[in-house]
């Protein structure tokens, strides 16, 4: 910036407009977007502008002007040269939520070009790039030549998001992040869509999950989400739709890392939990309806190899070995069913946060994750058990991470009388369309 530059607006007009209720305009919102990413604006002036979004919200075409700032902050991609259709999806973040793993190489295999730019867990929820790190010598970083080059050759890569998308978005989300300020709905709305339609994706389907293991506890702010995303890929041209999910309780049998690559490779062999198989399916239909093929044979796919093949050949092009042995943790703490009954709760987050706390995810972005770590469930909610019988494994390669996990695990499963015991409600509750 040279010193001489007239700035067109001051920031903190900005800021009391957002805060005495009212609706930014687009040129202001432009440039407070702009001059936040070449530091003209203060971290403290975003910060307060953006609680001033938390509180007060953003009107629809507020949150479009500011995805499409935080989208013009860095690169746009294009698929258009591939000649396939290209379809993306996108969790809001889960436990045990490997969707990604069993997906991708799925509808690849009919046909269409899967980009899956993913990144590394923080927090309770996993990272797809640090599960499919426990596969030896697979390789998240790829240029840009070698994702067109295997996009166009198999169909489907899982890699690491370069840094030139929605650079923006980067600088807010860690600010918000440290300012109580990640849980606006607009602000969520426009980081993610922001970095998907820069990605350059043709269409798009969102998983927005709800519930104690998720962003959004409650149902009505994960449908309000929802629906804010997929007005904000509509808008853009990129055909978005999106399934409100279940996320009170683990997705699947596996928490971690490498625990999560095997029960997705047996989903890819036809078997694997019903709730993981349930949800890839209904993703894939998703996706490939998006893609122009409706009534594909997503089963079918799944049966008789050809979602495994397309996985083989993904995971190989990455330099990954598919046949290799995944690693095994040095110890093991099973917890037994301390009486007969059916299992009634099995809460997702303290869950989520034992597993991080054995080492399979990270408290600070540089940290590594520990690939062996993690919590293989033996009963999920419903299942009848046995005094004795497992209820689940924690797997650590030190012993003494056990204590911390176990008491993360304080309260988060309860078994009841057998004959009690009721759902709660469908995996898959809602699918909200433009
Ligand atoms: N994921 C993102 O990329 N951004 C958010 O704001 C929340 C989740």
């Amino acid at each position: 910036m040279s010193a001489s530059q007239i700035e067109p607006f001051d920031a903190i007009d900005i800021i009391r407009t957002k805060r005495d209720g009212g609706a930014v305009e687009e040129g202001a919102l432009r440039w407070m977007v702009d001059a936040y990413t070449r530091g003209f604006v203060a971290d403290s002036q975003m910060a307060a502008f953006a609680m001033a979004v938390l509180l007060n919200g953003m009107e629809r075409d507020e949150i479009r002007v500011l995805t499409d700032a935080m989208i013009n902050s860095g690169e746009r991609m294009s698929f258009a040269s591939l000649g396939k259709r290209t379809v993306d999806k996108h969790s809001t973040g889960g436990v045990g939520d490997k969707i990604t793993l069993p997906l991708a190489p799925l509808v690849a295999a009919f046909g269409v070009a899967v980009p899956q730019l993913s990144g590394r867990g923080l927090g309770h929820t996993g990272g797809t790039l640090d599960k499919l790190e426990s596969i030896p010598g697979w390789r998240a970083a790829l240029s840009n030549e070698e994702l067109f080059a295997q996009l166009a050759d198999i169909g489907a890569v899982i890699c690491a998001a370069g840094t030139g998308l929605a650079p923006a978005d980067k600088k807010l989300y860690a600010l918000r992040d440290v300012t109580g300020t990640v849980e606006a709905i607009p602000l969520i709305a426009s980081s993610i869509m922001s970095k998907k339609i820069a990605e350059g994706t043709d269409a798009l389907v969102l998983d927005v999950k709800f519930g104690g293991g998720a962003f959004m506890r409650d149902i009505n702010d994960a449908r309000e989400l929802a629906r804010t995303m997929v007005a904000l890929g509509t808008d853009s041209g990129v055909a978005t739709t999106a399934l409100l999910t279940d996320m009170n309780v683990p997705l699947g049998l596996a928490i971690g890392n490498a625990n999560e690559v095997r029960e997705s490779v047996e989903v890819l062999a036809g078997g694997g939990p019903k709730d993981v198989v349930e949800l890839t399916v209904a993703l894939a239909r998703e996706m490939l309806a998006l893609a122009g093929q409706p009534d594909a044979d997503v089963e079918a796919a799944l049966a008789d190899g050809r979602a495994m093949d397309t996985w083989r050949a993904m995971i190989r092009a990455q330099d990954g070995d598919p046949d290799a042995a995944l690693p095994t943790a040095r110890e093991t703490h099973t917890v037994t069913a301390d009486r007969d009954g059916v299992l009634a709760e099995q809460l997702a987050l303290p869950f989520g946060i034992a597993a991080w706390r054995l080492g399979a995810g990270r408290a600070r972005a540089q940290d590594p994750v520990q690939h062996a770590a993690g919590i293989d469930l033996h009963a999920k909610p419903g299942d009848e058990v046995r005094a004795g019988q497992p209820l689940f494994t924690l797997s650590a390669d030190e012993p003494s991470r056990f204590e911390r996990a176990l008491s993360a695990l304080d309260g988060a499963w309860r078994i009841d009388d057998a004959g009690t015991y009721e759902a709660s409600g469908p995996l898959i509750r809602e699918r909200i369309t433009a």
